[in-house]
């Protein structure tokens, strides 16, 4: 069952794509598409961008778009239903009464609800007797009361059911106890607690759902140190971080990355609340899209050791490529900075900042890794380290900066400055020309992937002409009848190009809309937003079916050439048969019918 058509376009026409994005994003107006800072990633000239003509968005940096309930969905991080619930009431209409179908919404309403009540419960059994041993091993740690209090600190007591009988006390089943991930099946088909005996860590997002936990064990001999809940449909361990509810008001400047719970929780406490960290994973891509959200610099303090090394250079990588700002901290005395705040006690804060405003660039951490394992007073290492501190520097863009490193690095190895930069300048002429071959190679060789439409990047000419059709298409629905017995499905040669004809095809036999909102129960988030990108890219194209019958050409065109290509060994009346209908195609386009 869907909403109906009449209600979406209603809801649709009231919530204008500006005025509604314009409360979350600065847009200006000015040229014919008002544009602003993208909100789904971090960017510094605008590419988001409006289309108030089929109320829909586009960002050009991220490839972020859709229509305005998918722009509510993914900035207020809501499920399709809610999204609708939430313009409706913006908009002052009244939901349907029926017609829907919001039980997903309604399964994710009662995990957050389940979880909400766990955390409490979890929170009064670390105030309570029973949670006394956990309570004095959290003080220990040096925390405070207040700091146990906001992180929502607790303990899951040593048992296999008291949680369980708490929640169907307050009326939630077993079934919906064991999708939330705070219980678990026995062998014998029991229901029982998922966590026992473990300090308990509530996982927030950025809305202030409690969406799941991590439990640290109390007795060394305890199987797993740590243990965090399973992904569940609200909860995907890979996509959020720790502590970002709070760190996302503090993170203007930069965030910090640190490696566990209890990292985050010494730095909250000794002031530094933009710290966070994944959650018993390495650090992930969309775990930096998320990050960068909220800021453009993130500092990098893992722990001291092999792993921690292993796991800086993976964050320093994925963070780059998320076109965020990434640097360094080493911690000098401990192995991380929970132990560090310990080891400095009152000092710990200052100290922490002085490293923070020190942090090492990436070059300096690049110098670092390059001495590592090298004895600086040895000649054969020396050399080595020479040779490779000339690559890192190779790659700098600022003469300034190579002055600057190289006086440095000269210094550490007691040899003139001047020998090093003309090492380096040689080395840089080579590194410039091999990039540039680099790049010319990917100019003539695209080796980009298209999850949405994987073979458009080998058919670009014809994907192209594809869409040029399809924008036509779909501002002008009164061509469609016209052209579909000239144009079929078969004459597209990208799979999802084919998919929005053959839609566009149904949609035109049963004299439905072609508005977005409307087309969007046949394709996913992202494929919407691919539709809008068409759109948007076919704007200067013109309505007319000659537009329509030139990029029909072009498409035969290509398919032609990718059938020759695939002729191989055929025999050469094939081949001249094939070539024949290419030249004879050039001199036939569209016609009406
Ligand atoms: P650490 O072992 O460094 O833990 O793991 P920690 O945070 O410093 O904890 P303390 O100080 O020993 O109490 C870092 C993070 O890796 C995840 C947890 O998120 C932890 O905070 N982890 C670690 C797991 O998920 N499972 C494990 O068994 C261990
Ligand atoms: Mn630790």
């Amino acid at each position: 069952m869907a909403l109906s058509e009449d209600f979406l376009l209603e809801l649709k026409q009231r919530n204008d794509i500006e005025s509604v994005v314009s409360s979350y994003v600065n847009i200006k107006r000015g040229g014919r598409n008002p544009k602003g800072l993208c909100p789904f990633h971090n960017e510094k000239t605008p590419s988001f961008t409006l289309y108030p003509e089929n109320g829909s968005f586009y960002c050009f940096g991220c490839g972020t778009g859709g229509d305005v309930i998918r722009f509510i969905r993914l900035i207020e991080n809501l499920d399709y239903i809610d999204a609708v619930k939430f313009l409706a009431d913006r908009s002052g209409m009244q939901m349907p009464q029926e017609g829907y179908d919001d039980s997903a919404a309604k399964l994710k309403r009662t995990i957050y609800a389940i979880n909400r009540e766990t955390a409490r419960f979890f929170h009064t059994a670390l105030k309570s007797p029973v949670g006394q041993e956990a309570y004095n091993y959290l003080r220990s740690r040096g925390l405070t009361d207040r700091t146990i209090v906001h992180f929502g600190l607790g303990y899951a007591p040593d048992s296999w059911s008291d949680l369980c009988d708490h929640l169907r006390k307050k009326g939630y089943t077993d079934e919906q106890m064991l999708v939330a991930g705070v219980a678990f099946k026995s062998r014998n088909g029991k229901v029982l607690d998922r966590f026992r005996a473990r300090t308990m860590f509530p996982i927030l997002d950025v809305r202030g759902n409690v969406i799941a936990f991590g439990g640290r064990r109390m007795k060394e001999e305890d199987s797993a140190k740590y243990i965090n809940t399973a992904d569940t449909p609200v909860f995907k361990k890979s996509h959020n971080v720790y502590a970002l509810n709070f760190a996302k008001g503090h993170a203007a400047k930069r965030l910090i990355l640190c490696e566990g719970y209890m990292d985050v929780i010494a730095l909250h406490q000794a002031g530094f609340e933009n710290a966070v960290a994944p959650l018993g994973t390495a650090f992930t891509e969309e775990q930096a899209m998320l990050l960068s959200r909220y800021t453009d610099e993130v500092v990098v303090t893992m722990d001291a050791d092999g792993a921690g090394q292993k796991a800086t250079e993976r964050a320093l990588t994925i963070l780059t490529k998320a076109g965020i700002k990434a640097r360094v901290i080493h911690i000098p005395d401990g192995k991380d900075p929970d132990e560090f705040m310990k080891k400095n006690g009152r000092e710990g804060p200052t100290k922490f900042s002085a490293l923070l405003e020190g942090a090492a660039n990436d070059t300096e951490y690049r110098l670092f890794r390059a001495a590592q394992g090298l004895d600086l007073s040895v000649d054969r290492d020396r050399v080595a380290y020479l040779e490779k501190a000339a690559d890192i520097l190779a790659e700098l863009t600022s003469s300034v900066e190579v002055d600057v490193y190289a006086g440095r690095i000269a210094d550490q190895c007691g040899i003139a400055k001047e020998a090093l930069i003309s090492s380096v300048k040689r080395k840089g002429a080579d590194y410039r020309r091999k990039q540039q071959a680099r790049q010319a190679k990917t100019v003539t060789a695209p080796v980009r992937t298209d999850g949405i439409n994987p073979k458009r990047p080998r058919f670009a000419r014809a994907a192209n002409a594809e869409e040029g059709l399809l924008a036509v298409l779909m501002r002008n629905p009164d061509f469609v009848p016209k052209v579909a017995g000239a144009i079929s499905p078969q004459d597209f040669i990208t799979d999802f190009n084919r998919k929005v004809y053959e839609e566009l095809l149904r949609r035109a036999k049963d004299n439905a809309s072609f508005d977005l909102t409307l087309m969007g129960s046949a394709f996913t988030g992202e494929e919407l937003g691919r539709l809008v990108h068409i759109q948007a890219m076919g704007q200067q194209r013109e309505n007319s079916l000659e537009e329509c019958a030139l990029c029909h050409q072009i498409m035969k065109e290509e398919q032609l050439k990718a059938s020759l290509s695939q002729v191989g060994d055929d025999s050469d009346e094939d081949y001249i048969q094939k070539m024949t209908e290419l030249a004879k195609n050039k001199n036939r386009g569209v016609t009406e019918p």
